[in-house]
C-alpha cells in the first residue's frame, strides 16, 4: 500500500467501528488505486454517499465457498478518468467464475468480483467526460461490481436511454456487446451464412441466435438439453442440435449434413476445452473458428498446423479488445441500446437474486441449469 492510500485510510473516515477499520486496512490492496485522489479537488460527489456498503470479496481462489458477503467495506473512492455507480442491478457473467475459481489470475486480494452493472452516477472524478453527470442513468462494464458502488472507468461507461430500465440495461450490456462484436469483427457475419453457436441458450448465446436472425445469417444453435433447444429456437435459430457428449462425431457429422455437406462459415464457441475439436470440423474451407469462453475449461496445445486442412481462421477475441476507445465502446453500445429498442430484442432474464445470495446464484450458473442473464441486486 503506498503511504497516499495509507493516509488516505487514515483520514477521518476511519474513526469507525474497528471491525470496519479492520475491513478498510484489508481493503487496501482492493482500493489502493482509489484511495489518496489526486485531483480531490475535482471530485464531485452526492452529499448522500455513505462511507461503507454491501459487497461481495474473495481473498483467494476456490469453489463458491471462498465467496465473501460483507456490509462494511468502505465506499471507494473514484480517481480521474472514473466515475463512481451506485449499482442497481448487478450482471453476472461467466467469467466472474474464472476469476473466482484461479481459471483467470486475480489482479489481488482481497478481490471484489463483477464486470458490470447499472444504476446511477455517484461521485465524478477528474477530466470525466460531461454526458456522465451526477445521477446521470448509467450502465458500465468494469470490475469491482458485486458491490453497492463501483468505480468505473469514463471509457466503459455509458449513458442508459430513458425508454430501457437499469435491469434491461444490466442484463443486456456485456453479453450483448460481446455478441454484437463477434458478428461484426470475429467473423463478420454475412447474411445467408450458416453458423454454429454453443451454448446457444446462454446469456451470450441468446443474443448470438437474435442478432443472427437480425442480420440474416442461418444459426445452427447448440445446447445441452431440450428445452434450452427449444428456447434457442424462440430467440431465432433455424436448426438446433446435440451436442451428443458422448459421440462427438455424431455431432460434427449432424452439423455439416445440415449445411448440405459443406460445413459453417463461422463457429462461435465458448464453451472452450469439451467442444473445440468437435465444433473446429464443421468449419468449412476459409471459414472462421472463433473460441470465445472456457466454460469447460481452457483449450490448450493447439497444433496450429492443423489449420492448413482447410485454411480455417482461428480466433481467440475478448471484448475489451474491440470495444477498447471510448468511441469504440459508445459505437457498439448505441448499437446494442437500437437492437433493444427499434428492433425489439428480447432481453432474456433468468434471474434477480439479492446481493447476499451470490453463492446461490453461481452456483445455478455453473450448474448449466440456467438460460439467459442473471442478475444480483444489491
Ligand atoms: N471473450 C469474451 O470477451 C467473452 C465475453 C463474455 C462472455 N464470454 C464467454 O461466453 C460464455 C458464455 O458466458 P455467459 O455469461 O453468457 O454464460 P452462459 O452461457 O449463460 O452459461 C454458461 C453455459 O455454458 C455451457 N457449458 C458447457 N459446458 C459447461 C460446463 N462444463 N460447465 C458449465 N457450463 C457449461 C452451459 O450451456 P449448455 O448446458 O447448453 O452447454 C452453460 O449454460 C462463457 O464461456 C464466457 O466466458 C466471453
Amino acid at each position: 500500500m503506498t503511504s497516499i492510500a495509507r493516509s488516505a485510510l487514515r483520514a477521518p473516515r476511519l474513526s469507525v467501528a474497528p471491525s470496519i477499520a479492520i475491513a478498510r486496512t484489508r481493503l487496501s490492496a482492493v482500493t489502493s488505486h482509489l484511495s489518496g485522489h489526486p485531483n480531490r479537488g475535482f471530485l464531485r460527489t452526492m452529499a448522500s454517499l455513505p462511507k461503507t456498503m454491501k459487497g461481495v470479496w474473495i481473498e483467494k481462489t476456490g469453489g463458491t465457498e471462498v465467496l465473501q458477503y460483507k456490509e462494511d467495506i468502505p465506499v471507494p473512492e473514484v480517481k480521474e478518468g472514473q466515475v463512481l455507480v451506485k449499482n442497481e442491478f448487478i450482471g453476472i457473467n461467466y467469467i466472474d467464475t474464472y476469476f473466482r475459481s484461479g481459471v483467470y489470475p486475480l489482479p489481488h486480494t482481497p478481490y471484489i468480483l463483477g464486470r458490470e452493472g447499472a444504476g446511477t452516477v455517484a461521485a465524478v472524478g477528474a477530466n470525466v467526460p460531461d454526458d456522465l453527470k451526477l445521477g446521470t442513468r448509467v450502465a458500465y462494464a468494469g470490475q469491482l461490481a458485486y458491490a453497492e458502488y463501483t468505480p468505473v472507468d469514463a471509457k466503459t461507461t455509458v449513458v442508459v436511454p430513458d425508454s430501457i430500465d437499469a435491469k434491461t440495461a444490466a442484463a443486456a450490456l456485456l453479453q450483448a456487446l460481446t455478441a454484437v462484436t463477434l458478428i461484426r469483427e470475429a467473423h463478420p457475419v454475412q447474411k445467408g451464412d450458416w453458423v454454429l453457436v454453443t451454448a446457444a441458450a446462454g446469456g451470450v448465446g441468446l443474443w448470438l441466435c437474435q442478432l443472427l436472425k437480425a442480420v440474416g445469417a442461418r444459426t445452427i444453435a447448440a445446447a445441452s438439453s431440450a428445452e434450452k433447444r427449444e428456447l434457442a429456437k424462440k430467440n431465432g435459430a433455424e436448426v438446433v442440435v446435440d451436442y451428443y457428449e458422448e459421440d462427438r462425431e455424431k455431432f460434427t457429422k449432424e452439423v455439416i449434413e445440415i449445411t448440405g455437406g459443406e460445413g459453417v462459415a463461422a463457429v462461435f464457441d465458448s464453451v472452450g476445452k469439451a467442444t473445440f475439436d468437435s465444433s473446429l470440423a464443421t468449419v468449412k474451407r476459409k471459414g472462421s473458428m472463433v473460441s470465445f469462453g472456457n466454460a469447460s475449461g481452457p483449450v490448450t496445445g493447439f497444433a496450429l498446423g492443423r489449420l492448413g486442412a482447410k485454411n480455417v481462421k482461428l480466433l481467440r477475441p475478448t471484448l475489451f479488445n474491440y470495444a477498447y476507445t471510448r468511441d469504440e465502446f459508445q459505437q457498439y453500445a448505441a448499437e446494442v441500446w437500437k437492437f433493444i429498442e427499434k428492433d425489439g430484442l428480447n432481453v432474456a432474464i433468468h434471474d434477480v437474486y439479492p446481493l447476499k445470495d451470490v453463492v446461490r446464484a453461481t452456483e445455478d450458473i455453473e450448474s448449466r441449469k440456467t438460460t439467459g442473464k442473471l442478475l444480483l441486486k444489491p
